[in-house]
C-alpha cells in the first residue's frame, strides 16, 4: 500500500507455529499436539498459577507500568539493581525497543543466518542496513561477525543458545566478540533459553559485562518458566541503556497477571530442576529414536531439536499435521529439508515418533 512506510514493503510477516484450536478446526481432529513454538510442555508452577489467579481480581486497574515488585525480585535474583532491568511484553519486545532507542535509519545491524527471525524482521521495520553472517556447521561464526563490524554498526544480535539450531556460542567466542566491539556498538545477547544451558562448562557469563560494556541481555519467562501465554521477559544492562529503553516503551507494556505470575515463579528452583531433567530425558528418547530411523539432527542444549528429514520438510509437516501433530517446517529459515520439534511430554514425544515413522 502506497501509504505505508518504505521499510514495510519488504517485510514478510512472521508466521508463528499454528495454534492447536485452528488445526482441530481445519483438520476436523479431536486431539492435536503442538511441538512447534519451543514452549515448556509442563504446566506452570503452582505458585505462578496461584499468583495469576489472585491478580485476576484487580484487572480492572492498569498494571504497574514500572513493574516495581517484579524488578525488585529480578534484581535480587540476578544481584543487580532494579535500574539495570527492564521488563517486556515477552523478551521479543525488548528487541524492538533496542532498535527504536539506538538505531538511526540506515545504520547497521549484524545478524547470523539462519537464526531467530525477529531480529531481521524488527531491523527491517526500523530501517536498518542488515549484514548477515552465515552459520558455520550450524553454529554462529563469531570471527565472521566480528569482521563485519564497521563504524556504523549499532547492534549485533546473538541468540545464545540459538534458535532454530539449539547450539550455543562459547565463553571464549563471546570474550573475543566483546573485545572487538567498538564503544558505539551494542551487543544484544538474547538468552531466552539460558536456564537450559547455564550449567554447561564453557557457556558464557555475559552478566560480567553489564557494568563496563555496551551490552543488553534478555531472558524470558516463556520457556523454562512456562508462562508463554502471559508474554513476559526482561532485559539487563547498565542503567544508562535501560533508561533509553524505558523512554521508548509503552507505559503499560506488561500486564498485571504476567507480572504477578513471573514474580511468583522466579525462585522456584525445584520447578526449574524438574523441567531441566524432564527436557534432558525427553531429548535422549528423541535422539535414540531418530538414530534408529537413521535421521540426522543437531544436538541441542535447549528444549527443541532441529532434524534433517532428508526430504522436503513441507510435505513432512503437512502429513504430520493431518495426524494432529504441529511442528515447524524450516523453509522460512531456508532449511528446506529440516523440521524443528519442541520437546513435548513423553506421551507427545512417542506420538510424534510413531507418526514420523509412518510419514517417512
Ligand atoms: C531466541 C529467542 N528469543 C526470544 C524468543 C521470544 O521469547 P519471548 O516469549 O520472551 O518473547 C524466542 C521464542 O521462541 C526465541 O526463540
Amino acid at each position: 500500500m502506497k501509504l505505508a512506510r518504505k521499510e514495510i514493503s519488504k517485510v514478510k510477516p512472521y508466521t508463528p507455529g499454528k495454534p492447536i484450536e485452528e488445526v482441530k478446526r481445519e483438520m476436523g481432529l479431536k486431539e492435536v499436539i503442538k511441538l512447534a513454538s519451543n514452549e515448556n510442555a509442563l504446566p506452570p508452577a503452582p505458585a505462578a498459577r496461584r499468583a495469576a489467579k489472585k491478580a485476576l481480581l484487580t484487572i480492572n486497574r492498569y498494571p504497574d507500568g514500572g513493574c516495581f515488585y517484579l524488578k525488585k525480585a529480578l534484581a535480587g535474583h540476578l544481584r543487580v539493581r532494579p535500574e539495570n532491568i527492564i521488563v517486556g511484553n515477552g523478551s521479543d519486545e525488548i528487541i524492538i525497543l533496542a532498535l527504536r532507542a539506538f538505531l538511526k535509519r540506515g545504520e547497521e545491524v549484524i545478524i547470523a543466518r539462519p537464526t531467530f527471525l525477529i531480529y531481521e524482521l524488527a531491523s527491517q521495520i526500523a530501517g536498518a542496513r542488515i549484514k548477515f553472517a552465515p552459520l558455520k556447521d550450524f553454529r554462529y561464526d563469531i570471527p565472521r561477525m566480528a569482521r563485519l563490524i564497521s563504524g556504523k554498526t549499532r547492534l549485533i544480535f546473538i541468540a545464545n543458545p540459538d534458535n532454530p539450531t539449539g547450539t550455543y556460542v562459547t565463553k571464549k567466542e563471546i570474550d573475543f566478540l566483546v573485545s572487538r566491539a567498538p564503544k558505539n556498538t551494542i551487543i544484544y545477547f538474547d538468552e531466552a533459553y539460558f536456564e537450559f544451558a547455564k550449567n554447561i562448562k564453557n557457556f558464557p557469563d555475559t552478566m560480567k559485562y553489564i557494568k563496563n560494556k555496551n551490552i543488553i541481555i534478555t531472558r524470558s519467562f516463556s520457556k523454562i518458566y512456562s508462562l508463554a501465554g502471559l508474554r513476559v521477559g526482561y532485559g539487563i544492562a547498565k542503567s544508562e541503556i535501560i533508561e533509553c529503553l524505558n523512554r521508548v516503551r509503552e507505559p503499560f507494556n506488561v500486564n498485571s497477571v504476567a507480572q504477578a505470575a513471573a514474580q511468583a515463579s522466579l525462585n522456584d528452583r525445584r520447578y526449574i530442576e524438574k523441567t531441566i531433567k524432564f527436557v534432558e530425558k525427553a531429548k535422549s528418547f528423541l535422539y535414540k529414536e531418530l538414530d534408529s530411523l537413521g535421521l540426522k539432527y543437531i544436538p541441542s542444549v535447549t528444549n527443541f531439536v532441529l532434524i534433517n528429514t532428508g526430504r522436503d520438510s513441507k510435505k513432512v509437516y503437512r502429513k504430520l499435521l493431518k495426524r494432529g501433530i504441529i511442528i515447524r517446517e524450516m523453509s522460512p529459515w531456508k532449511l528446506t529439508n529440516f523440521i524443528r520439534v519442541t520437546v513435548g511430554t513423553m506421551k507427545e514425544n512417542r506420538k510424534f515418533i510413531k507418526a514420523l515413522k509412518e510419514v517417512l
